[in-house]
């Protein structure tokens, strides 16, 4: 087991897409960031020194931090930022992962530029379940803005109104050639007739759902969110921000250039979202001289921006590879609505500040309640010394109102208010959380991602949850591990976990423009009774605000 130590420099850098150079906020003046390679048991130190104008923080995205919560990265969750000029490191083990991870800025909307892989190998000695592949590479979707993210975010925060989408979605940091002056910067992935290769596909993008394919190749999915799953082939992934998926691919065609090509899987209708289509090209090595390298790929075939269908098919088909340690009883039992809505302009506002539709604000809330961070200390911080005024423990474990969710509901019967409010489990506590999506503004997909924690999805559908026959549909044999759960279009999720990792856990939507709305909630999970059970003293130079 060793320890790998790393510096993380965060500065701007020109970086040159869709024509333009823009000053983007890089770690290492790379775009997309460094990737990490540990084995599984390994320890990670990571001095993360920021030299932008901006606070950051950076989270290790499904890294379970057990016991190590302030490691975690969530700004004003468990830490302060990183006021520029300032440093921290971040020290965590991995325990018991394996596959593909990745690492973002976790402050304002900085993750647009700040991400990269984290790939965690199998113990030293160890070997995959699956035929060792001969080459693995990651494979990393994103979305590209040509002004700078911050001040996107900034102005919808001002104005009330939705956010730009996007100007282009990438592929390892490239747009391909299907956007104006990219086609020289596409990324090319090698790969050799005959052989087996194993791609780590992120999706690292801030606000969109992406379907990914490769033409005339198969892809056999073998694990997600660093969790082995039970191998199954597919000709498309559909990935929501924060997800992973492993797949093998085989070059079993005729040597030549393939395009793999990702584009938006938007279930919001009405709702704008970027029509566009990012590339890059999968060529076979050998036998494939610069003769080959001249043809035109193949191009793929992608479901509709509106295909559910295939969406769910996918997302329903993963398992876990042998029986699962799922809780098959649960002490804790929460319905957590989780959807946008709008909020009246509040008296006295200018209407500048109020540019959502007819005068409002956009707002999302779980259970009605529109996560606020605080500013003056970390919750982690607030709780672990026992700080009061920073937080209420009082989050509701049902809807303050009950309603047909899906339906075509007024939005008078659900008008967010605004808290920081959280959860409170004892340490060991089985616990579900059926997530429903709701459609009071407009229904979409949500992913919603639980910080600190693995769960189990053991089960999904549409409609309203219905407590006494939807339960027959769950599957306690199988289910899946993840990070990140699709809850569907007009639909709901069920999640189950333990409650065995002390501290203050995120659980949010990882739409980047759904977070600043508010659609997040905290589980404070408190201290067991021995020390393996409790939460680690903070590092010396953790940052308080
Ligand atoms: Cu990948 Cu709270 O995020």
């Amino acid at each position: 087991e060793k320890t790998h130590y790393h510096d993380f420099v965060i500065q701007a850098t020109p970086v040159k897409r869709l024509c333009n150079t823009r000053n983007t906020i890089t770690v290492n003046g790379q775009f997309p960031g460094p990737t990490l390679e540990v084995n599984n048991g390994d320890t990670l130190v990571v001095n993360v020194v920021n030299r932008a104008q901006y606070n950051v923080t950076i989270h290790w995205h499904g890294v379970r931090q057990i016991r190590t919560g302030w490691a975690d990265g969530p700004e004003f969750i468990t830490q302060c930022p990183i006021r520029p000029g300032k440093s921290y490191t971040y020290r965590f083990t991995m325990q018991g992962q394996e596959g593909t991870l990745w690492w973002h800025a976790h402050s304002s909307w900085l993750r647009a530029t700040v991400y990269g892989a984290l790939i965690i190998h199998p113990k030293a000695g160890e070997s995959y379940p699956f035929p060792t592949p001969k080459r693995e590479t990651p494979v990393l979707l994103g979305e590209w803005w040509n002004a700078n993210p911050i001040d996107v975010v900034r102005q919808a925060t001002r104005t009330g109104a939705a956010p730009n989408v996007s100007d282009a979605y990438t592929i390892n940091g490239q747009p391909g050639d299907l956007y104006k002056c990219s086609s020289q910067d596409i990324t090319i992935i090698h790969v050799d007739s005959g052989e087996t290769n194993l791609l780590r596909v992120v999706n690292a993008g801030l606000n969109q759902q992406l379907f990914f394919t490769v033409a005339n190749h198969k892809l056999t999915v073998v694990g997600a969110d660093a969790n082995y799953v039970k191998p199954f082939t597919t000709s498309v992934l559909m990935l929501g921000p924060g997800q992973t998926t492993d797949v093998l691919i085989k070059a079993d065609q005729p040597a030549a250039r393939y395009y793999m090509a990702a584009r938006a899987y938007s279930s919001a209708q009405g709702a704008p979202f970027d029509n566009t289509t990012t590339t890059a090209i999968l060529e076979y090595q050998t036998s494939c001289s610069s003769n080959c390298a001249k043809t035109n790929p193949v191009f793929p075939s992608l479901p509709a921006y509106n295909d559910t269908a295939t969406a769910t098919a996918f997302t329903t088909k993963f398992r876990s590879p042998r029986k699962a340690q799922v809780p098959t009883e649960i002490d804790e039992n929460l319905f957590v609505t989780v959807g946008l809505g709008l909020e009246n302009c509040p008296s006295g506002a200018s209407s500048s500040s109020c540019q959502g539709p007819n005068g409002t604000r956009f707002a999302a809330s779980m259970n009605n309640v529109s996560f606020v961070l605080p500013s003056n200390f970390s919750l982690l911080q607030a709780h672990h010394q026992g700080i009061h005024g920073v937080f209420s423990t009082d989050f509701p474990a049902n809807p303050p109102v009950k309603f047909d969710y899906t339906g075509n509901v007024s939005r008078s019967l659900w008008q967010p208010i605004r808290g920081t409010k959280l959860y409170k489990l004892t340490y060991g506590a089985r616990v579900q959380v059926v997530l429903q999506g709701t459609g009071i503004f407009t229904a979409e997909n949500h992913p919603i991602h639980l910080h600190g924690y693995d769960f189990y999805i053991i089960a999904e559908g549409f409609g309203n949850f219905n407590p006494k026959s939807d339960t027959a549909k769950f599957n306690l044999v199988d289910p899946p591990l993840r990070n990140t759960a699709s809850v569907p279009v007009n639909g709901w999720t069920v999640i189950r976990f333990v409650a065995d990792n002390p501290g203050v856990w995120l659980m949010h939507c990882h739409l980047d423009v759904h977070i600043t709305w508010g659609l997040a909630m905290a589980f404070l999970v408190e201290n067991g009774v021995s020390e393996l059970e409790s939460l680690e003293a903070p590092p010396e130079d953790f940052p308080v605000c």
